[in-house]
């Protein structure tokens, strides 16, 4: 594995304040990444994919990462888990306690045990594997004192319950309803303590209503933007990593005073993943 330690942007380091933190982030590269099957509308494995075109795109992220002053881990890729780039997925982590993913489906089902085994080495303060179908922060994404979660398509409603039980923190209920916007983390990006981003036509009428509730002052990405995966975010208070199609949300961000950061992952977007998606934040509270 060769990870370029070469900054790829010329990026302000984290200047110290109190919505900026320095995050530690895990990744796992996409060694053995491919499409072989399809669990989502953007998947076709009759498509070609181009292995070392992912990882040096990948190597990319990680490198825009550490630019900006994370902390990047790494968990070791495994053959037969296509998909294991994608961490956002294996588990939730609040205030050092981990709440490892169950897969609703089975070719993912694999990656559980592997996450598990990196949260015990790493001696987290506590492991344990979801009772409920949950996929980690791609539906549970933490925002300030509250926990946004989403249903819809592969985590259940119990699993919130669940999440409640395990971190608690209240756990608000989302429900996605476009098969494109699978997983929360493609149709909502947290920003910071206080402010998302997010498509409303990903979400239920019930849920726009609530989340325009809980967030009146929230950035409203175009479909464009959505569909170039542009929700699919990572924040750290002030930069914004984002996919470089979504120029339009870039210039939103900017307009807010984030500062957006675009990387290019074309090839982990045959899986229908994004940069959030290659990324899990792992938080010490
Ligand atoms: N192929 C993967 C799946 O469908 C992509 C996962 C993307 N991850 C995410 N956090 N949205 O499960």
């Amino acid at each position: 594995m060769n990870v370029s330690p070469a900054p790829a942007v010329a990026a302000p380091p984290v200047p110290a304040g109190p919505a900026v933190r320095r995050r530690r982030y895990l990744l796992c590269p996409p060694e053995h990444f491919a499409v072989e099957y399809a669990i989502n509308p953007w998947m076709d494995p009759d498509r070609p994919v181009d292995r070392a075109a992912a990882l040096r795109q990948w190597e990319g992220l990680a490198s825009v990462l550490r630019s900006l002053g994370h902390r990047v881990d790494l968990l070791a890729p495994e053959p037969g888990l296509p998909d294991m780039v994608f961490t956002a997925n294996g588990a939730t982590v609040v205030g050092g306690r981990v709440l490892v993913a169950r897969f609703r489906n089975r070719e993912r089902a694999g990656e559980s045990a592997a996450h598990r085994r990196w949260f015990t080495a790493a001696r987290f303060r506590q492991v344990r594997t979801a009772a409920e179908v949950n996929e980690g922060e791609g539906d549970l994404l933490p925002a300030g004192p509250r926990i946004l979660a989403a249903t819809g398509f592969r985590t259940t409603a119990a699993a919130h319950r669940e999440a409640e039980r395990v971190f608690g923190r209240p756990v608000v209920s989302l429900r996605l309803t476009d098969p494109r916007y699978y997983h929360l983390d493609t149709a909502l990006a947290v920003l910071d303590d206080s402010r998302v981003m997010y498509y409303p036509d990903a979400f239920a009428p019930e849920t726009r209503r609530l989340l325009r509730r809980l967030y009146p002052d929230a950035i409203l990405a175009r479909a464009p933007d959505a569909a170039a995966f542009g929700l699919n975010a990572i924040s750290d208070g002030r930069h914004v990593v984002l996919p470089d199609g979504a120029r339009g949300l870039a210039e939103q961000l900017r307009a807010a005073g984030y500062v957006p950061v675009p990387v290019g992952l074309p090839e982990l977007r045959k899986a229908g993943g994004g940069p959030k998606c290659c990324v899990l934040e792992l938080r010490p509270e």
